[in-house]
């Protein structure tokens, strides 16, 4: 049987040759006319296309009444339908994060996955939704790393292309984000990246490139600075690259307050302003028309493309034929989908008043997105991410030996099921590994738990005591004011579950983001007597209090802007108190705003340490047949707004997994992080999972995996190295200057490695599966092939072993005869096969002539170079199976 293996999108195809310097031709699918958009764009006010530019508030871009188009709403992704904080309870589905995706290296899957999230975004009445990140995984320590796809850019286009298609499909626009070259946090409004153009464009810009030309209906332009401009002002990157060459009509978005000048912003290209109110466009942005330091066919353009997006998401309700505002039938929206018009201005909250949603307005009744068909996806869209990195024969277990099964590690029953920051959702539950075995194993096998240790970065959480709410129940009260001061008759009042608000955009009551107060309060019950520190933490004007008692006051403190990086960059506040065991204690924290800025508060308590939990783990292990230790990071660990400094596991987690192994000749180690951790301890255990940020199903998906009932799918989309001095880049502190130098070039992850000879702890693309399979032969139609021509292979392939199983073909280009430096190996295409035990397949690729070339800095073109090219087809970037060369003429 032969397969014909095609980019994922064949209506648009993503680089494909002709497509080298060209704008795509593929019409864009807009159910209005462009004429008619024209015409709608040109009978507006200056004033009122201007309004079109900027938000008006954290969520919404302001529409404008006489034309029937209500305020759109944004929400965050990308891994699930964010923004629904308020009312307490609601929720989306929780997928896998992005390197998670990254690992599946499957175009099917995320696009349905993506599909999926778009389907709840429609429910939501969502019609930008914040995602996919393309920027690429640098260097290990980038916060936000478990959001980025992969340290390849090929394999983030071709994901990103996916991702855009499934989402789009639901009738939401994708928005991929951040372009560019936000691949890590240290200073990220301000921080200036110097790349040089071969690298931006044959690494950074490549995946944006693959969406911009598969038709992504927007985009967000990065915080920091490329060479010297910031990139919501950056002409040549935005003028010439994005709109001109790449001939790209969607909407560019600024990130969240980085438009910085109203000209230089709107002539470079940008047309959106978020969030409001307003500064830098809406009325700005017409005064500068009316001045005349803005063409007015600049702004006219910009509210073009928000206007054709609109009409893309039907939220413009307009025929060709009918007369300016004048309502019409809008295009046809997939079922379930929010309600149109006015009412949509409150986004969420105007869902809820829709019958087909399971919630109404009030915010103590739940929005739920998720339903049994999405866990299903999700579960099976974690396994095929979880890496084996290398099995002794342990895996998968057979119940049947098994009596006794020790699971042990901090995020055993306290997983990570996704990162921090803008990404992170209200999710229906998240499963633990230790949920998971426990539902998966036959009853009779005992199951032991110990954490072992901590990797807390501040107090844990005040939520991880034992509390109730004012009420009895279990949790905390929210008690939200207007005014200044949370006295009198509350607003609004519920039950939470966690002791970190975020305060920003949809508060409940209506209540202004400028105007209102909040009182979080829960009676704990100290487990032991003893000193325990209560301490608060956040952004924006706040204060605590133990029994009554002031323990902190911040009352006067200055609203931020930046969220994620101010709750790093804050300090705890608070004092140490004497509590006694069973004697409840009364713990409130209350907060005020007078801006539009977002605030945020979150209070910590850390008891006295009882017993040694290293040694309880490893007495546990002991006695085990099995021990499965869960490792990794946390939402802190990883997240927006900060980069880690290492990539040792936070707290004692090495030296738990050493002595679990020491005593347990059957220790499995799964690592519980978006981003490349080290693993110093590889060697010496049975078998490792990498199994990332899984999502909502970890617990279900890992016992599936660990029992055999599926594969571990996922091939590592970054390199583990040894030590931290092999990777390519590393630290990404700026310096003087503000600058980060990008000095590895176009030589990123595995391309470093392999330059500089040095061989990694798993390299890029590795992950075993529970059966074998043996690359048979690749033929290549390639000798004396002309440029402009594609280069088509053949690659032979056969399931070995005596399982069915999932294989990635990797497919590496080497120039062996180039006139500059080029990596020694670069991967330009991958598919996954599946075959039965001693099933054989044929797989056809095509690649481009494109896939051949390089960035010519003279010509400011790709070029291909007649000469000798290797094409390297196998497993992973260091086990190339089979190899031919061929002459290009
Ligand atoms: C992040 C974006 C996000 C936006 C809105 C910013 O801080 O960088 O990724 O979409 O906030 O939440």
């Amino acid at each position: 049987m032969l397969r014909q293996v095609r980019r994922y999108d064949s209506a648009n195809p993503v680089i494909g040759k002709d497509e080298m310097t060209q704008p795509t031709d593929t019409e864009p699918q807009i159910p209005i006319s462009l004429e008619r958009l024209d015409a709608l764009v040109r009978s507006l006010t200056i004033e009122e296309r201007a309004r079109l530019t900027a938000g008006i508030d954290a969520w919404h871009p302001a529409g404008v009444d006489s034309i029937g188009l209500g305020p759109m709403l944004t929400l965050d992704g990308p891994n699930g339908v964010r923004g629904m904080t308020f009312p307490k309870g609601s929720s989306a589905t929780c997928t896998p994060c992005g390197t998670g995706l990254g690992a599946t290296w499957d175009v099917d899957l995320v696009a349905e996955v993506a599909a999926r999230i778009g389907a709840e975004a429609k429910r939501g009445g969502v019609d930008y939704l914040l995602g996919p990140v393309l920027n690429i995984v640098r260097s290990p320590l980038g916060g936000r790393d478990f959001e980025s796809y992969s340290e390849d850019p090929r394999l983030a286009a071709e994901l990103g292309v996916a991702y855009v298609t499934g989402m789009q499909s639901q009738g939401v626009a994708a928005c991929p984000k951040h372009f560019v070259a936000n691949d890590s946090e240290a200073h990220r409004t301000t921080v200036n990246c110097l790349v040089d153009e071969r690298t931006l464009r044959e690494v950074y810009l490549l995946p944006f490139e693959a969406v911009a030309r598969a038709g992504a209906w927007s985009m967000m332009a990065a915080y920091n600075r490329v060479n010297g401009v910031h990139c919501s002002e950056n002409r040549d990157l935005i003028g010439d690259v994005l709109r001109d060459e790449w001939g790209w009509d969607g909407v560019l978005m600024s990130d969240w307050e980085a438009t910085h000048d109203t000209v230089a912003g709107a002539t470079a290209g940008l047309d959106l302003e978020m969030p409001g109110p307003p500064r830098h466009f809406g009325p700005a942005l017409a005064a500068a028309v009316r001045r005349g330091e803005v063409d007015e066919e600049t702004l006219n353009c910009a509210a073009l493309r928000i206007l054709m997006l609109a009409a893309r998401v039907g939220a413009l309700r307009v025929s060709d034929e009918a007369p300016r505002g004048e309502p019409a039938s809008a295009p046809a929206a997939p079922a379930g989908a929010a309600p149109r018009g006015e009412v949509r201005a409150a986004g969420l909250r105007a869902a809820r008043s829709d019958s087909t949603t399971p919630a109404g307005s009030d915010p103590t009744k739940p929005i739920r997105l998720s339903d049994s068909a999405a866990a299903t996806l999700v579960r099976r869209a974690a396994s095929e991410s979880f890496v084996l990195l290398a099995n002794d024969g342990t895996l998968p277990l057979a119940p049947a030996s098994l009596r006794r099964v020790a699971v042990i590690g901090p995020n055993a029953a306290r997983p990570c099921t996704q990162g921090g920051g803008a990404a992170h959702i209200e999710a229906p539950y998240a499963l633990s590994p230790l949920e998971g075995l426990r539902a998966a194993l036959p009853t009779g096998i005992e199951i032991v738990h110990e954490p072992g240790c901590s990797i807390d970065l501040f107090l844990p959480p005040l939520s991880r005591m034992d509390l109730t709410d004012l009420d009895g129940a279990p949790g905390l009260t929210i008690e939200f004011y207007r005014g200044q001061e949370p006295a009198g008759q509350p607003a609004s009042r519920y039950n939470i579950a966690t002791s970190e608000v975020h305060l920003f955009g949809d508060l409940p009551a209506g209540l202004p983001q400028n105007d209102f107060s909040v009182r979080i309060s829960a009676w704990i019950t100290p487990r032991v007597s003893g000193p325990h520190r209560v301490a608060m933490r956040g952004l924006g004007a706040r204060r605590l209090f133990v029994d009554g008692v002031p323990a902190a006051d911040e009352w006067d403190a200055a609203a931020g802007i930046d969220v994620p990086t101010a709750i790093f960059e804050g300090r705890e506040n608070g004092r140490t108190f004497e509590f006694e065991a069973g004697k409840r204690v009364l713990i409130s924290a209350e907060a005020h705003s007078t801006s539009h800025h977002p605030s945020v508060l979150a209070v910590g308590c850390a008891a006295p340490e009882i017993g040694d939990a290293m040694a309880a783990a490893a007495a546990a292990a002991t006695s085990a047949d099995v021990a499965i230790v869960v490792v990794g990071n946390d939402e802190l660990w990883e997240s927006e707004g900060r980069d880690r400094k290492t990539i040792t596991l936070p707290g004692r987690q090495d030296e738990l997994v050493e002595r679990v192994a020491a005593v347990n000749g059957k220790t499995v180690v799964v690592v519980n992080a978006g981003c490349p951790m080290d693993l110093p301890w590889a060697e010496k255990v049975a078998a490792v999972i990498y199994a990332w940020l899984p999502g909502q199903e970890f617990g279900h998906a890992l016992a599936d995996v660990l029992l055999g009932t599926a594969e571990p799918g996922g091939r590592l989309p970054v390199t583990l190295a040894r030590r931290p001095a092999d990777y390519p880049a590393y630290d990404t502190t700026p310096g003087p200057d503000d600058e980060l130098t990008y000095r590895e070039g176009v030589n990123v992850g595995y391309r470093g490695f392999d330059a500089a000879g040095v061989e990694p702890r798993f390299a890029f693309g590795h992950g075993l599966g529970y059966t074998t399979f043996e690359y048979e032969s690749l033929d290549l139609a390639a000798d004396g092939l002309a440029e402009g021509e594609p280069l088509e292979l053949r690659v032979k392939l056969r399931n070995t072993g005596h399982r069915p199983g999932k294989e990635v073909i990797q497919v590496y280009v080497a120039d062996l005869e180039s006139s500059v430096p080029r990596p020694p190996r670069e991967l330009k295409s991958f598919t996954v096969v599946r075959l039965a035990p001693g099933e054989t397949t044929e797989v056809a690729l095509a690649l481009p002539d494109r896939d051949l070339a390089y960035w010519d800095v003279t010509r400011r073109s790709w070029r291909i170079e007649p000469g000798r090219f290797e094409i390297q087809v196998g497993h992973s970037s260091s086990d190339i199976r089979l190899r031919q060369s061929f002459e290009l003429t």
